[in-house]
């Protein structure tokens, strides 16, 4: 949430900014804005996207070698030119960009009227800029002591830069909550929230940990010290990253190349871990925790959003292969329920972004209770990653697309290697059987190419749902929660009411909604419950409800009853999640840019939410 930039060195800032604040768009986009400092400080933000900004800036003093950028998800004050970031101290000589929400911003505020400080915008973030100005002048103390200070006095979560036209050499950084990452370049540093919009500049990175203050400087080398005023040697890392796999590569949409790339990225999910010939599937980053998780009496997962599909998908295998009773939690939920955490338990952390702040907020509250924290998790380096005990990474490659689509697939290959490799630990599961289930995992990719074949099918049919109100979307067992990853994917690009539910219950409520009007779509595929999500079509054509079907390749029987039907290869039913997702995600697609949506950047969503 919120994309921050920023960079000191010999060259012009501006172009390294601006295109760093594209890379970082996904993260946030209702305004924007950019600091420069050469002579002295300019400050330009405009409402709307990184294109409003430098269409804004157009004619304008665009020269500096140091500056900071900003791209905005509101939380305190309407998305407006005055609201959006960077802002100014009051004598106008600080500026600040921040990722978070400063919680007590409120009382600050009114202490700071009372010393005279005038506002001009409605945020937390400008409230910060004047306490770091206030501190300087009445504690008599250099910048950064200010802003250390300052730190001290505020509580909530921030990931913040900060320029002076009086320091003209030096940026200054910090965190708590929210991610920042230096990198160190030949005489010339960059921030960023993540790394996507240093790769291209250099691969040597420093990922800021919480409560740190980077001073960075012009010529010099880069100081971290916490804000508890303890110096910290800076760790530097090599950033693994490719610059094609930020890029759209001739697709219309990064959502769109993200489907496509799914083949590859759980490819790259099982590669290395899954091992046909040896029958095993090892996963090195929790080695030393498997034994644990076997014995494990239950496992709690946690994850918000998509992921939160994924856990429920986890639920499913967990219990199913490796016997183990599974509760899957909503981040927000589970931290703020005083929840029974014994030193047994085993929690699951499973985030794309690695970043999402109730997610976080959970792991560390099970952590202090004692219990074992594993994650899963796609942005190597992340915070999530971090803080847990151990962890096994999702491949997906950088997810740029709002609207998680590969990294779906990639934390459900993920958590079913682990399920597999729990219940081989745990000897509950035979060793044909186990290798039949590894063969057949191994063929995924392939079948995953396969179901991407059927674009232009859905395409087709998808044009008569564009102005549909209102979707419905059935699933059992497994196919539950990819229901609701289809109605998921469906409201946040095409703004579309869409629900899932478990086609059982359909008849204790959304029956009710079903005319002629109402597309259905139901996950019906062999195996599982086949039959009784057949009954539930047939209520649903009673009904006159127009069914859209996701079925197992040669089904004869649902044919009889749905309106459009795209038929899915077969597979065992633990890895349909897998297969069954692909069709939804492309009728949501589909309709979204029929719709004329912005696909990649849904209003007011955020691919990384680092606030509660
Ligand atoms: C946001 C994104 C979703 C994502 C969710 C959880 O809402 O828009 O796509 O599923 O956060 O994010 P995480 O990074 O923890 O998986």
């Amino acid at each position: 949430m919120c994309g921050i930039v920023g960079y000191i060195g010999p060259k012009d800032a501006y172009p390294i900014l601006i295109k760093g604040l594209q890379r970082l768009e996904y993260r946030g986009y209702d305004s924007a804005g950019v600091a420069l400092i050469d002579s002295d400080l300019k400050l330009y933000k405009n409402y709307g996207k990184v294109a409003d900004l430098e269409e804004y800036v157009k004619g304008k003093d665009l020269a500096g070698n140091i500056g900071i950028a900003h791209t905005r998800w509101a939380t305190h004050g309407e998305p407006n030119q005055v609201n959006a970031h960077p802002h100014f101290s009051q004598d106008k000589r600080l500026a600040l960009i921040h990722n978070g929400i400063i919680e007590n911003y409120s009382s600050l505020r009114e202490e700071l009227i009372k010393r005279g400080h005038k506002f001009e915008s409605e945020t937390d973030t400008e409230v910060l800029v004047h306490l770091i100005e206030d501190v300087k002048k009445n504690e008599n103390v250099d910048l950064v002591e200010a802003v250390r200070i300052a730190l001290n006095m505020v509580i909530g979560a921030y990931a913040i830069a900060l320029v002076s036209v009086d320091n003209p050499d030096l940026l200054i950084a910090a965190r708590k909550g929210s991610p920042l990452v230096i990198g160190i370049g030949e005489g010339e540093f960059f921030l960023a929230s993540d790394a996507t919009p240093l790769v291209e500049y250099t691969k040597n990175v420093v990922y800021l940990d919480e409560e740190e203050i980077a001073i960075i400087p012009r010529n010099g080398n880069l100081e971290i010290k916490t804000i508890k005023n303890k110096k910290k040697t800076p760790y530097v890392e090599t950033l693994e990253l490719n610059l094609s796999a930020l890029e759209k590569g001739g697709y219309d949409h990064f959502m769109l190349k993200e489907i496509y790339e799914q083949p590859t990225s759980i490819k790259d999910s099982m590669r290395g871990r899954l091992d046909i010939d040896k029958g095993t599937v090892k996963l090195g980053g929790i080695i030393d925790y498997e034994e644990k998780m076997a014995k494990a009496k239950r496992i709690i997962m946690v994850a918000c959003g998509t992921s939160w599909h994924a856990a429920l998908v986890g639920e499913y295998l967990f219990e199913d292969i490796a016997r183990i009773p599974v509760e899957v939690e909503y981040g927000s939920e589970f931290r703020y329920r005083n929840p029974i955490i014994n030193e047994d338990d085993i929690v699951i952390a499973i985030s794309q972004s690695g970043e999402t702040a109730d997610t976080l907020a959970a792991i560390r509250m099970a952590k202090e209770k004692g219990a074992t924290i594993i994650g899963v998790c796609n942005v190597v380096g992340s915070s999530i990653a971090r803080e847990t005990h151990a962890g096994v990474y999702t491949h997906a490659g950088p997810e740029i697309g709002v609207a998680s689509t590969k990294a779906f697939t990639a934390q459900v290959t993920v958590l079913s290697l682990m399920a597999l490799r729990i219940a081989s630990l745990k000897g509950n599961i035979k060793k044909s059987r186990f290798r039949q289930l590894l063969i057949e995992m191994e063929t995924i990719p392939e079948k995953v190419e396969e179901t991407l074949k059927l674009a232009d099918e859905i395409l087709d049919f998808s044009k008569i749902f564009t102005y549909s109100r209102n979707f419905l979307y059935l699933g059992r067992g497994y196919n539950f929660p990819v229901a609701l990853e289809g109605a998921l994917k469906l409201k946040e690009i095409s703004y579309i009411h869409a629900e899932g539910y478990p086609a059982a219950e359909m008849k204790h409520g959304p029956i009710a909604l079903i005319d002629k009007e109402m597309p259905v779509v139901v996950i019906a595929t062999k195996k599982g419950a086949y039959e009784k999500v057949l009954s539930n079509i047939e209520e649903i054509k009673a009904r006159k409800g127009r069914i859209i079907a996701v079925v197992t390749k040669g089904d004869t029987e649902v044919k009889k009853l749905a309106d459009f039907m795209v038929e899915i290869p077969e597979t065992e039913e633990m890895f349909v999640p897998l297969l069954a997702t692909i069709p939804l995600q492309f009728l949501a697609y589909h309709i979204a840019v029929r719709r004329d949506c912005e696909v990649d950047m849904p209003r007011n969503l955020a691919k990384s939410v680092t606030v509660e």
